[in-house]
């Protein structure tokens, strides 16, 4: 069992960028803590950050056939990126929006997900634990799906 966790523009910089929304964590301690959940529980996780649009998109075409389910924080993609809405329809896997700060409760333009109707659910406002969740409920989908 594989999950790939994406993570979009400027999530690189988290623990420095506005620790207030974001939280003090890094991304690479992020990204450990995913792939040590995984190992417990017999999932390969693999993690891709990027800050560009077509590379995030590269890497779903790149992974679709190696891969059971996603993780998606697009960051502001999420409120713009019409291609990259595609490309999760495209890979036709489940997958888990993620944010780590409540978007409903920022400025306006935030409240527009083009993911929101495409993803199997969403978890936002939790900081980073809202990955670990999606992980952990991943993870029992696709149990699930295999014991049907
Ligand atoms: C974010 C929320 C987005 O609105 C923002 O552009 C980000 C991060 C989050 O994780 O809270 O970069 O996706």
């Amino acid at each position: 069992m594989r999950v790939d966790v994406l993570h979009g523009p400027n999530l690189n910089l988290l623990g420095e960028r506005e620790p207030a929304i974001y939280g003090k964590l890094t991304l690479p301690e992020i990204d450990s803590r995913l792939v040590a959940i995984g190992k417990e529980l017999s999932c390969d996780v693999r993690t891709f950050q990027s800050n560009h649009e077509g590379a995030l998109i590269d890497y779903l075409h790149a992974t679709r056939r190696l891969t059971d389910a996603y993780i998606l924080n697009p960051a502001g993609y999420t409120h713009t990126s019409v291609a990259l809405r595609d490309a999760v329809i495209a890979v036709a896997k489940p997958a888990i929006e993620v944010h780590l700060s409540n978007t409903e409760a920022r400025e306006a333009f935030r409240h527009k997900s083009l993911l929101a109707d495409v993803v199997m659910g969403r978890i936002q406002g939790l900081g980073a634990q809202g990955y670990e969740w999606a992980l952990r409920a991943l993870i029992a989908h696709l149990y699930a799906e295999r014991n049907a």
